[in-house]
């Protein structure tokens, strides 16, 4: 499974690709606008840090403008990611880039039928959004199934599944199992996956064991 870091802070995405972990970078508008920075160069320095795939969303909702962001978007670097919405003029977008070998992220997918739109559209990744779903009472990760589901039953779709709006590391670990590709996810939750009380407990008697031999491996 691949990891994407969900976020424009510019420290958590040096501190985590630091790590040899890190696959990807999500931004939205949102993350854009708590940086506090300027869109544009702050996707080029993301391209700079991280070689893998970096998504970069359009502001746009009409046709005709979204092509022309998306235009200027994708040449900001060869690992960018346009990202558009799940909507007619979003896929529409998301076929013509895809045709001519761009990689576009479907996001704000909700159900099995938009994320069949979003392989159609020849879409890298769809990004469905578990912790949304969730809050509003609907099993976000049932969708995950859904769409890994469908996927696999075609060859022709090429689409990865990215598990987007993820808020906690039994989505990923959850979404694993049923083989998404991808899970894009805050730094916090990705930092919380190393955590195991059972860990630090067997680290800190081993650290003292080590310490009665009196030797030194260096
Ligand atoms: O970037 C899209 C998605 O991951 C947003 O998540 O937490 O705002 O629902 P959230």
């Amino acid at each position: 499974m691949k990891f994407f870091v969900d976020t424009a802070n510019i420290d958590d995405i040096r501190d985590l690709a630091s790590t040899g972990l890190l696959d990807g970078v999500t931004t939205n508008p949102t993350l854009i606008a708590q940086s506090g920075k300027k869109f544009i160069p702050l996707i080029e320095e993301i391209c700079d840090i991280v070689s893998g795939p970096v998504s970069a969303e359009v502001a746009a909702t009409d046709y005709e403008t979204m092509r022309k962001e998306a235009e200027i978007l994708r040449k900001i670097a060869d690992n960018v990611a346009v990202k558009v919405p799940l909507t007619p003029a979003g896929l529409k977008v998301c076929k013509e880039l895809s045709d001519g070998g761009t990689m576009v992220n479907v996001t704000l997918c909700f159900s099995p039928a938009q994320a069949i739109l979003a392989a159609k559209a020849g879409a890298a990744f769809v990004s469905p959004f578990v912790g949304r779903l969730d809050d509003v009472s609907m099993d976000g990760l049932s969708l995950i199934a859904d769409i890994v589901t469908i996927y696999e039953n075609y060859t022709d779709f090429t689409t990865e599944v990215l598990v987007a709006s993820v808020r906690h590391p039994l989505h990923i670990v959850e979404s694993a199992k049923m083989g998404a590709h991808v899970a894009t996810c805050p730094p916090d939750v990705i930092r919380k996956l190393y955590n195991h009380p059972l860990t630090d407990k067997g680290l800190a008697a081993f650290v003292e064991d080590w310490k009665k031999t009196g030797q030194s491996i260096l």
